[in-house]
């Protein structure tokens, strides 16, 4: 199926592309995940696990609307684009005339994913290419602080994931992955799904480890 077939099947308007007007900008070009992508994510990812799903760079909001329809879990996006989020605003009018009875709430906040202040509770963050990984590193260090603070198992899913995102994680933090996913009919290398998680026994040991050093 096309793909504003399935975003006619969501009552959404996701398709195209808004490229920032500063083209050196660390800030990447609106696109949505295909729904190829996603589809192949569901069917290897447990979403019913997330507490709540936060999507870093949420575009016209098609990641939220379709995790949401399929897995009835609380969704949240972070857009930077005026435009753009005004258009995830309009999209969930028009979803949530659809889907009124799925209780899980749907967010959109207008601001830098850098800036956003992440719930004690959140614990599954997706990233589509959305920003340079200056940014990147900024959001996975904001993600660590808080899982420090408040100890829980996290996730991050990265779709179409550069080498500089994979270096930085597999270098400078403890997430490890546990599963790759090509998506289908993809035509090349970087069209795939990876799953990053650090894991709250992780954490604990690493805390018990200075404890015995100190
Ligand atoms: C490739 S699109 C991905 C859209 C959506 N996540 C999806 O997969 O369908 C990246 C989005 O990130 C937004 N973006 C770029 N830099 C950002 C930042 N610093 N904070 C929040 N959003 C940002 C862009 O405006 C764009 O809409």
């Amino acid at each position: 199926m096309g793909e504003r077939k399935q975003d006619k099947l969501l009552n959404i308007k996701t398709v195209g592309i808004r490229e920032w007007k500063d083209s050196k900008s660390q800030y990447n070009r609106y696109e949505a995940t295909p729904y190829k992508a996603l589809e192949v994510l569901c069917e290897n990812y447990k979403f019913k696990d997330a507490y709540r799903v936060v999507d870093f760079g949420c575009g016209r909001g098609r990641v939220s609307f379709y995790l949401h329809n399929r897995f009835q879990i609380p969704v949240t996006g972070i857009e930077a684009n005026q435009k753009t989020y005004e258009e995830a605003l309009e999209n969930k009018a028009l979803y949530r005339a659809k889907a009124e009875h799925i209780p899980a709430p749907i967010e959109f906040n207008y601001g830098l994913a850098q800036h956003f202040k992440i719930d004690e509770k959140d614990n599954c963050f997706y990233f589509f290419h959305p920003f340079s990984v200056n940014i990147f590193r900024k959001v996975i260090n904001n993600i660590l602080r808080s899982v420090e603070k408040h100890k829980r198992t996290v996730d991050l899913i990265l779709y179409y994931p550069i080498r500089e995102y994979r270096d930085f994680l597999k270098t400078s933090t403890p997430f490890e992955i546990i599963n790759t996913m090509k998506v289908p009919g993809g035509t090349d290398k970087d069209e795939i799904v990876i799953i990053y998680r650090l894991r709250e026994e992780v954490l604990n040991e690493e805390e018990e480890d200075c404890l015995n050093i100190g």
